[in-house]
């Protein structure tokens, strides 16, 4: 298994470039189901996840050419075609590698009438249920039965517009639903639905197909249901984690990066959260440029909340940041149970962190040290890289197909800023 190897110390400076959006990248490749014209996505980032959910896609009977972009060049072109949908079906085999393959869900019923989808089970960091994507689909109609591990849903008469209230805000349910809603016969309305970037993206996009959605950025969307939508070019959102991610990874090494493509406004609270922390975002032609305002990092509180608030997906990444911090950190986790895994490897590096209940209070050392470490999830693998990068000495990460799944040529960006950073197999 790969490995990569850090010598840390090297502060970043220069130029990098953000990839598309992996979680919008996973909305609107579902979003092929519901046309049999094409879906041509632009800017797509060239990732595990992606491939996982091609091959979904693949075996429900969508067609999908990549064209363009050489390996060396960054945004992929992808046209996904669902001519016609040979199955309905999402085996557990593919669900179980990725939670976002539940997407496919509210697609396939409003298209087909009928869908049947592993239910995708816990994952490191958490249970994570998917009832409010069941409970919403009902409202529309929907009739759903569970068996034998999977969700069984049907409408043969096509889904209904109604109001779903959903009882706390959901990334995953208000994409099932409002893909779900363009199909349906009559209004729907959603209500308390999520407002993250990601779902703006994946209603633009549903609006180039030619659906009726009013509210868009809101936490009310009123979609007025089509018999038909037709086929279209989108290109997805630049990664605002992503962007994130290197900011921290700047931030703590005490250099300058410019993030190319990256859009200050999908950042939500994130941006006052680095101003607090003594780091300076500002806006350029090209994207937004990052560094310390001067003097060393500072400590901060945050809380993680849907968009606009701090979101869960950066709370390791800044977590490693504040371990060389001035002062005491409160880090406090509302949206996943189990989400402070890199914790205990960020201990291994010397940082003081102690666990309590929800909160993680951090206070800051003077210094890493390089060690062993293990990436347990996505973000929490980019956290030891941000720590392996500011530490004294080397740094070796393994189980790295974590962070294959979320982030584009992870080394090869950051060797291109100064970075002193290798892959390497392992036994
Ligand atoms: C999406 C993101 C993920 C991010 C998360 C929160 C993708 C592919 N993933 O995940 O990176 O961390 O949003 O911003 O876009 N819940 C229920 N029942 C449900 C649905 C959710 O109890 O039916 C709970 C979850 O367990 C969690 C919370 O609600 O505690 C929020 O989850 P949700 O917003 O749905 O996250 P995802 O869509 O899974």
């Amino acid at each position: 298994m790969d490995k990569i190897i850090i010598r840390g110390g090297k502060p970043l400076a220069g130029r990098l470039p953000i990839s598309g959006a992996k979680n919008a990248a996973l909305t609107l490749m579902p979003a092929a189901i519901l046309t049999e014209e094409p879906l041509t996505l632009r800017n797509l980032p060239r990732l595990a996840d992606i491939d996982t959910f091609s091959h979904l896609l693949n075996q429900h009977g969508v067609s999908l050419t990549l064209e363009g972009s050489r390996p060396e060049e960054f945004g992929r072109v992808m046209t996904l075609k669902a001519g016609r949908i040979t199955s309905t079906v999402a085996p557990y085999d593919i669900v179980r590698k990725m939670r976002a393959s539940v997407l496919v869900l509210g697609p396939l019923l409003a298209r087909c009438g009928e869908a049947t989808v592993s239910l995708p089970g816990g994952c490191a960091i958490g249970t994570r249920p998917i009832d409010l994507h069941l409970k919403g689909l009902e409202h529309l109609g929907a009739r759903i039965e569970l068996t034998e591990g999977y969700v069984k849903a049907a409408a043969p008469d096509g889904l209904k517009g109604a109001v779903v209230r959903f009882p706390f805000v959901s990334v995953g349910a208000t994409e099932n639903l409002l893909m779900a809603a363009t199909l349906a016969h009559g209004e729907t309305v959603l209500e308390n639905a999520a407002r993250e970037p990601e779902i703006v993206d994946l209603a633009l996009c549903l609006q180039a197909m030619g659906a009726d959605i009013e509210g868009i950025g809101t936490e009310r969307l009123i979609i007025q249901g089509k018999t038909r939508l037709h086929g279209a070019t989108y290109a997805v959102m630049p990664d605002r984690i992503e962007a994130g991610s290197y900011a921290c990874a700047a931030a703590i090494t005490g250099g300058e990066l410019e993030l190319v493509g990256a859009r200050v406004d999908t950042l939500g609270s994130v941006i006052e959260a680095f101003d607090e922390a003594g780091v300076a975002i500002t806006t350029t032609r090209d994207g937004m440029k990052v560094a310390r305002k001067g003097g060393s990092l500072k400590g901060i509180s945050v809380t993680t909340a849907p968009y606009p608030g701090f979101p869960t997906d950066m709370q390791a990444q800044f977590m490693a940041m504040l371990t060389l911090a001035d002062g005491a950190s409160v880090l406090t986790e509302t949206i996943f149970e189990n989400r402070y895994m890199h914790v205990p490897e960020l201990a291994r590096m010397g940082a003081d962190i102690q666990v309590r209940g929800r909160s993680a209070f951090v206070r800051g050392v003077e210094y890493l040290t390089g060690a062993p470490v293990m990436a347990t999830d996505l973000r929490a693998s980019m956290s030891l890289v941000i720590a392996g990068l500011a530490a004294r000495g080397e740094t070796t990460v393994s189980r790295i197909y974590h962070l294959d799944r979320g982030y584009e040529r992870l080394e090869e960006k950051l060797q291109a800023v100064g970075a002193d950073i290798e892959r390497a197999g392992g036994e």
